[in-house]
């Protein structure tokens, strides 16, 4: 078996959909932004801050090439890891790729008051989600092997179509 990349927009979901698929498959979940963090040894705000998004997105490209190389794993990836051509062809080598798709008004109640995020912060409205989300539409769905909208659904409703559907 290979990996199952999770991707889409912050707050759709990634994260949460990965902890319970990598439990029902028995194989090990990797959440792209908690590996950074614990690397880096900072928040992703602060490398935002400090060392600017283009440094951050290396980061990002390094880590993906070292989990591709790994055993397979759940992986909860980064909403704008899609945006470099490189990594689309890196996950589409080592796995399936799953886009879970939201609503801006169901991303934006999801991650309102949480300020983990540097792209939105300064943006919480749904205005700047729907833009940012339509800037992005065609790098997710060159990426996307599947296609899951979660509004809606329960987790297990989400896993259960994943499993049918990969
Ligand atoms: C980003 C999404 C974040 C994180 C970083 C940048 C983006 O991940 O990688 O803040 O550009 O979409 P989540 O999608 O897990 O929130």
């Amino acid at each position: 078996m290979k990996h199952i990349f999770l991707i889409g927009f912050m707050g759709c979901g990634k994260s949460t959909v990965a902890r319970t698929l990598s439990t029902q498959l028995g194989i090990p979940q990797i959440e792209m932004d908690e590996q950074i963090v614990k690397e880096q040894g900072m928040p992703i705000t602060e490398i935002f801050d400090k060392y600017g998004e283009a440094h951050f997105r290396d980061i990002e490209t390094d880590l993906l090439k070292r989990i591709c190389g790994q055993k397979s794993a759940v992986v909860s990836c980064g909403g704008g890891a899609v945006l470099r051509e490189e990594n689309i062809a890196m996950m589409k080598a080592a796995g399936r790729i799953v886009l879970l798709t939201a609503k801006p008004e169901t991303i934006l109640e999801r991650v309102k008051y949480n300020n983990d995020r540097p792209v939105l912060n300064g943006h919480m409205n749904v205005e700047y989600i729907s833009e940012l989300m339509e800037k992005r539409r065609a790098c997710y769905g060159a990426a996307a092997d599947v296609v899951i909208a979660t509004d809606g659904k329960s987790v297990e409703q989400i896993c259960q179509e994943i499993v049918q559907e990969s």
